[in-house]
């Protein structure tokens, strides 16, 4: 058992009514699609450079030029700096799972960065000195370019996957195994569907502003076309990603929680829609599309983007890595110990609002809220504590968070004290009354007892969602 003096507090920061994961989602979003944008610009790049030799392609030259500019001002710019916002984040809502991603992957992560090092370089020698150089040349450069952002993406993926099935990593540590892992190459080829299909509809809206004929543009639109047709294969890749992951998070995404569920249909619904119209207009009738519709592609695009990787990261909980560290940064070997010595004893930072509370057992309730429920709730905000619990009776309030992990197994299990777990109510109860001035401290004996007791039956160990238990014993009434 860890002793929690093994477990290291950072300072938490608070976004208001904002949930941390949101803050974290919408930068993270807008980040993956236009590094996306960026992986399928090359692809796109190097396909037209190759028409363009073999004279396929009178216009596309122009269009090269032009386009690059776009995507180096936009992806190079934007998402170099929410990259930077991603970490600047990230480090404040979950660094204890940060500073785990870059202990285990360390060097296999400087390599993700010399990749991206060489995209840059590759890139700018385009930008600064594509219109002087031969076709060869132009394609080396782009074709280095696009394998320097396809492996950029390659190294990240094995890290993020590993997040949700870590597989034999979790057992024998071997870090191979951790990025090589069950979700790795359903994920990395889903991906690279996604970003030739962004490559395709970022060019429908570049062709759009250069001035040719009507004739000249249907021709580029419908060769950038060409990089959506292999969106047809994402619902097998898909279907193959649904199911190497574990059997709680596919439980997750396909009804248990109806927020997830949701969220991929709407991701499903929009990929559906575009491949369509792709299919429909572009390839078999052949028509062109105008600026504003390819700017609505590429915004339902941004919608599926959204909606597969809120999914992603949500059918994660509890973990932030899977049976390794939950989502609120403790671990499950951690919780038994954090039950009986406090999780908050040795939490060396204030409560930035200590003087809004009446007495100590609300600040304490604070700063238990803040340790282990902050990560996913606000308290009167979005997912908030109040409304979820707001009007249940304390009886039921103090049953629920003991039993946590049970109450949803999307939960972690409760890792404080009978104290702290009854100063979580207390300050539930002080809210819902409208934050009076006065508030009783509330240490009957027999309701401490009660809870230890509830905290015992509740046990320390993860929930289990019904499909997750009926998959355990399906494996163990094989063996
Ligand atoms: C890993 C993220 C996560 C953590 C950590 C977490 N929760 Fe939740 N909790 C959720 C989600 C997601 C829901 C579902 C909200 C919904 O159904 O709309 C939820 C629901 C709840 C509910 C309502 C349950 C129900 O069945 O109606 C309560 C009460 C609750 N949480 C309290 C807490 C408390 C107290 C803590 C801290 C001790 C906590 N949660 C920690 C994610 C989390």
């Amino acid at each position: 058992m860890n002793l929690p003096e093994t477990i290291t507090y950072y300072p938490i920061q608070d976004y208001g009514p904002m949930m941390k994961g949101m803050a974290i989602g919408g930068l993270g979003i807008f980040h993956v699609f236009l590094a996306q944008f960026a992986i399928g610009g090359g692809m796109l790049m190097c396909y037209f450079q190759w028409l363009q030799s073999r004279g396929q392609l009178p216009q596309g030259r122009k269009f090269l030029d032009g386009y690059f500019k776009a995507l180096v001002l936009v992806s190079f710019v934007v998402g170099a700096l929410t990259g930077v916002g991603m970490w600047f984040t990230s480090i404040q809502v979950s660094p204890r799972t940060i500073g785990m991603m870059v202990d285990t992957f360390h060097w296999l992560w400087a390599i993700e960065w010399t990749f991206f090092s060489l995209e840059i370089a590759a890139g700018y020698a385009f930008y600064r000195y594509g219109d002087v150089l031969e076709d060869a040349m132009r394609m080396k450069l782009l074709v280095l370019y696009s394998v320097a952002s396809w492996f950029s993406l390659f190294w990240i993926n094995g890290i993020l996957s590993w997040q949700l099935t870590p597989g034999q990593w979790v057992d024998n540590g071997d870090i191979w195994a951790g990025f090589f892992n069950p979700s790795f190459w359903p994920s990395l080829i889903f991906r690279t569907l996604v970003c030739m299909a962004l490559g395709s509809l970022a060019a429908m809206v570049v062709i759009n502003t250069m001035k040719i004929s009507d004739d000249d543009r249907r021709t580029l639109i419908g060769k950038a076309a060409h990089l959506l047709a292999p969106m047809a294969l994402m619902p097998v890749i898909g279907a193959w990603f649904m199911a190497v992951i574990p059997a709680d998070s596919r439980a997750w995404a396909l009804g248990g929680s109806a927020v997830m569920t949701n969220f991929l249909m709407i991701a499903i619904g929009a990929s559906a829609l575009l491949g369509a119209y792709a299919a429909i207009w572009l390839v078999w009738r052949k028509m062109s599309i105008s600026i504003a519709t390819a700017v609505l592609l590429c915004a339902l695009a941004f919608g599926a983007t959204a909606g597969g990787e809120f999914v992603r990261e949500g059918v994660r909980k509890p973990f932030t890595v899977r049976q390794t560290l939950y989502s609120n940064a403790i671990a499950p070997d951690e919780v038994a110990s954090l039950r009986q010595i406090g999780s908050v004893t040795h939490d060396p930072y204030p409560l930035a609002d200590d003087a809004r509370y009446p007495n100590d057992q609300l600040r304490l309730g604070a700063k238990v809220y803040r340790f282990q429920c902050s990560v996913c709730h606000t308290l009167g905000g979005a997912n908030g504590v109040l409304h979820l619990m707001g009007t249940w009776s304390p009886q039921q309030q103090r049953l629920n968070v003991a039993r946590l992990q049970h109450t949803k197994a999307f939960m972690p299990p409760f890792a404080g004290n009978a104290a702290e777990l009854e100063a979580l109510v207390q300050l539930t109860r002080w809210m819902v009354e409208d934050e009076p001035e006065q508030w009783p401290i509330s240490n009957d004996p027999a309701v401490m007892a009660s809870i230890e007791q509830m905290l015992k039956d509740a046990g320390t160990a993860p929930g289990e969602e019904p499909a997750m238990r009926k998959a355990r014993q399906r494996k163990e009434a094989k063996r």
